[in-house]
Parts: structure tokens; C-alpha cells; sequence
């Protein structure tokens, strides 16, 4: 098998995103468009890949910095012809490149795989449309060999009435492409240079050419504005769905999930509407996601119950736990197994021990918390001086009374009691009940202030 070279053209305005951003930056679950290309590229495990861009100065290579990637400009955009003339001086004779567009966001590793497998020669990548209006026509003649592409404004009436479309996508053995590239004219209705026009010379040299088609037609579905952006949006969290309830996953509706990422789950997972995964997301056996939970690189062992409109982000959740609802968990909480971190409970960066429980309104941040140990409602953990953090610390079997503000670096040793309502400054000792109120009096006669009579 030869080398592979890929080329991903992204120079393209996007005028009809009405956006200052360029349009291969735009999201599609949850990653720019031109990522998802470049993904998929990657998995063809390339020697060279090359990025065409153009619109929108920097902001195309500084987003895809982290890729082994060549970034070419081409300016001015002169065709689709001209942006892979550009990357040219890249690419390596002997080798064949694949010419992909960073606004074909959904192109899978299968389809570009089959074709790999198509042959030598010039692989032109076509689909059948009802409506192909707008696109490059393939032409064949009567023995069904391919002829030439045909731009939709250069087309005779008949050819228009070919259903057979250039998707664009094609593989060509770099050094002849070198070749034909330096032939092309912009003599059409367009006044571009066609990459297109590639096929005829092809076929003039006596190199064959092969068609493949998609396994899906969304594929190679191009994105021009909003509203194709967000039809493949659905289209792709309904392929994603699909994918999980086929392994098992229950969903109570598979157009209210949205996955901007990987989600694996163990067996018997349930998930209510309108959840939405973000990065790397696990959830273990049996675990059942509330409604409209949100979560981002997150591991959930097995059995962990999540109640609704819960957020964790970055963190590690135990077996058996109980979430929520309308609990938070932020980035570094780690949860150990049968912990419980109930309503309006705020966790940062910190670690709750087994069977520990803070099941009402209140902050853990910055936290080592030992196992059995209950958390009142209330309880704050006074971890900021406005420029410095410090850590609380809470041994196993603490109790710690509702309404309390542990102030730290502070230790509350193992089993001690804090009574409701303490402001904890220094360390309280194991196995005592530590406090700090005002003792409760009761002033005899005192009488509220009454409203003035009108
Ligand atoms: C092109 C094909 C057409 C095909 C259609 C599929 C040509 C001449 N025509 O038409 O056969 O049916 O795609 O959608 O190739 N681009 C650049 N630099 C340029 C011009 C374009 O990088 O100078 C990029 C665009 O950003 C875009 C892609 O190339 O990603 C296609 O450009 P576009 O203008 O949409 O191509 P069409 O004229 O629609
Ligand atoms: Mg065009």
C-alpha cells in the first residue's frame, strides 16, 4: 500500500454563517467541524497532512495547533483547484492524496477506507441525490466508465439531469495530480480552477477511475449556514444514540440526549431526556442519570444513582453514590463508593469517603473527607482568604452539625461532633464535641418593634 498524503481544503468565507468566525471552527458536537476532519484523517494513519486556509487570518492553525499538521494559506481563494495547487510543495510524489473539506464534517474512516481499496488510479468519492442541484456532475459514457466531472453551471441541460454528484472527496496519485494541476485553466463559467477538471485529464492519460459511495449520505453532507449545521447535529446524536441503545443503553428519548464526545456505559444504564456528555464520559452497570444532567469527563462506577439537573465535571463518582438533584460537582471531587451528595451541595476538589454524606446545601471545596462522616446542611468549608487556598480536612465518623463554617486549614479529628451553628477556626480533637455559639439566652418582656399607626 503507498504512502498517503491528505489535504483538507478550509478555505472557504462561510458568508452565509454571518459569523466572525470561520466556518470550519464552527461546533458539531461540541468539536470545530474541521476537527472531526482531521480525526478522521488521522485514523489513515497519513505521512503528511495539509490544511488549505484562508478566511479569518490565524485563528485556523492557532485552533488546530495540537495537530501534526502543515497549514497552508491560500490567498486568494481562486478555486478548489488552486487551494490544493497550494499544498503542493507538501505533498509527496509516489504517494496518493486524499483530498477532503473541512466543512464535510461527518466523512467516517469506512468510506475512506473502501476507498483505499478501490484500486489504483483516481478514487472519486460520488453519491446519488433526488436533487442535485448545485453540484459537480459525473459523467460516464455508455459502458458506465467515468468521463468527466461537470460543474452545475457549465452543465448541458441533459447533463443536468445526471443524478450522480461529485461530493468533492478524492484520491489521486500525488504525482500525476501534480501534473494535471499545473494543466488547469479557469476558462468556465466560474472563472475558478476546478480540482474537478482533474478527472478529464485522467482519463485523457489512460489512468482509470473508480467511484465509491458512502455508507450514509449525511457523510458528505456539507455545512454552508446554521441551519445545515444544526440538521447534522441531529442527524449525529441520532447516529450516537442509536449506537448506545443498540448496546444496551435505555434512553428515555433518543432525540433529547446530546453526546459532544465519547460516552461508554456498562450494561443496564438509563438515561432520562435532555442529558447532555461532554469529553470522556463512562458510566458503569446500572447506573441511572436523571433528567438534564450535565456532565464532562466523568467516570460513574457502577450503581450510582443521579438524580435531575445535576453537573459534574472532572470527576470520579464511587460505586453506589447518590447525586443530586440539582447537585455540583467540579472539577477533581472524588467520590468514593455509597457516598451521598444531595441538593444544592457545591464539591470541588475533593475527596468524600466511603458512605459519607452531605445531602443539603452546602460547599465542600478543597477537602479530604473520611468515610461515614455526615455532613449537616449548611456546612461551609472556608477554603479561600481571597488570595490563598487551604485544605479541610474531616476524619471518618466526624459529625458535623448543621449550619457550621469550617474555617481552613483546619482538621476535625476522627468522630468528633461539631455542634449546629460553629464557626470552626482550629483544630477540633477526635472522639469530643467541639462548639462555638453564643449561649442561648432569653430576654424576659422584650417586645417587637411595632408598625407606626396611620
Ligand atoms: C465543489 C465541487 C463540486 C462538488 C461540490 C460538493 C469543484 C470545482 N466543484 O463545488 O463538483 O459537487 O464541491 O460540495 O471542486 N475551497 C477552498 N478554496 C477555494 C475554493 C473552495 O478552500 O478557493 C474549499 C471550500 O472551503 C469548501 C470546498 O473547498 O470547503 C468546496 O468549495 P465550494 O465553493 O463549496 O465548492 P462548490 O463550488 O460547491
Ligand atoms: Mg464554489
Amino acid at each position: 500500500m503507498s504512502l498517503l498524503n491528505i489535504v483538507i481544503l478550509a478555505a472557504g468565507k462561510g458568508t452565509r454563517m454571518y459569523s466572525d468566525k470561520p466556518k470550519v471552527l464552527h461546533a458539531l458536537a461540541g468539536k470545530p467541524m474541521v476537527q472531526h476532519v482531521l480525526d478522521c484523517a488521522s485514523l489513515l494513519t497519513p505521512q503528511q497532512v495539509c490544511v488549505v486556509y484562508g478566511h479569518g487570518g490565524e485563528a485556523v492553525p492557532l485552533a488546530l495547533q495540537e495537530y501534526a499538521a502543515k497549514f497552508v494559506i491560500q490567498e486568494p481563494q481562486l478555486g478548489t483547484g488552486h487551494a490544493v495547487q497550494q499544498a503542493l510543495p507538501h505533498l509527496q510524489d509516489g504517494s496518493r492524496t486524499l483530498v477532503l473539506y473541512g466543512d464535510v464534517p461527518l466523512i467516517q474512516h469506512s468510506t475512506l477506507h473502501q476507498m483505499q481499496q478501490a484500486g489504483e488510479g483516481l478514487v472519486l468519492l460520488t453519491v446519488n441525490l433526488d436533487n442535485p442541484a448545485g453540484y459537480g456532475r459525473i459523467v460516464r459514457n455508455v459502458q458506465g466508465d467515468v468521463l468527466c466531472i461537470v460543474e452545475e453551471k457549465d452543465a448541458t441541460p441533459e447533463q443536468r439531469e445526471i443524478c450522480e454528484v461529485n461530493t468533492g472527496i478524492l484520491l489521486a496519485p500525488t504525482g500525476e495530480m501534480r501534473a494535471w494541476l499545473g494543466k488547469l485553466g479557469n476558462n468556465n463559467a466560474q472563472g475558478e480552477y476546478y480540482l474537478t477538471d482533474i478527472v478529464a485529464m485522467a482519463v485523457q492519460d489512460g489512468i482509470a477511475v473508480h467511484t465509491v459511495q458512502p455508507s450514509q449520505k449525511w457523510e458528505v453532507e456539507g455545512i454552508n449556514n446554521k441551519v445545515q449545521l444544526a440538521t447534522l447535529e441531529r442527524i449525529w446524536q441520532q447516529t450516537v444514540a442509536n449506537r448506545l441503545m443498540i448496546q444496551g443503553v435505555t434512553l428515555a428519548d433518543p432525540a433529547r440526549i446530546d453526546v459532544r464526545g465519547n460516552l461508554a456505559c456498562g450494561r443496564d444504564v438509563e438515561i432520562d431526556v435532555g442529558c447532555i456528555f461532554e469529553g470522556e464520559v463512562s458510566l458503569g452497570d446500572r447506573v441511572r442519570v436523571g433528567a438534564y444532567t450535565v456532565m464532562r469527563n466523568t467516570t460513574i462506577a457502577q450503581g450510582t444513582q443521579i438524580a435531575p439537573y445535576s453537573h459534574i465535571d472532572a470527576s470520579e463518582v464511587g460505586a453506589n453514590c447518590h447525586i443530586g438533584p440539582y447537585a455540583r460537582l467540579r472539577p477533581g471531587s472524588k467520590l468514593h463508593d455509597d457516598a451521598h451528595v444531595g441538593n444544592f451541595v457545591e464539591i470541588k476538589n475533593s475527596e468524600i469517603g466511603q458512605g459519607s454524606k452531605a445531602n443539603h446545601l452546602s460547599y465542600i471545596g478543597d477537602s479530604t473527607v473520611g468515610s461515614r462522616v455526615n455532613i449537616g446542611a449548611g456546612t461551609i468549608t472556608c477554603n479561600y482568604d481571597g488570595a490563598n487556598k487551604f485544605r479541610t480536612i474531616i476524619e471518618d465518623d466526624a459529625f458535623i452539625g448543621s449550619d457550621t463554617q469550617l474555617v481552613a486549614p483546619v482538621t476535625v479529628g476522627k468522630g468528633a461532633t461539631i455542634g449546629a451553628g460553629s464557626t470552626i477556626t482550629t483544630n477540633a480533637p477526635a472522639g469530643e464535641l467541639t462548639l462555638s455559639r453564643g449561649r442561648q439566652t432569653t430576654i424576659p418582656g422584650w417586645q417587637r418593634p411595632q408598625k407606626g399607626k396611620k
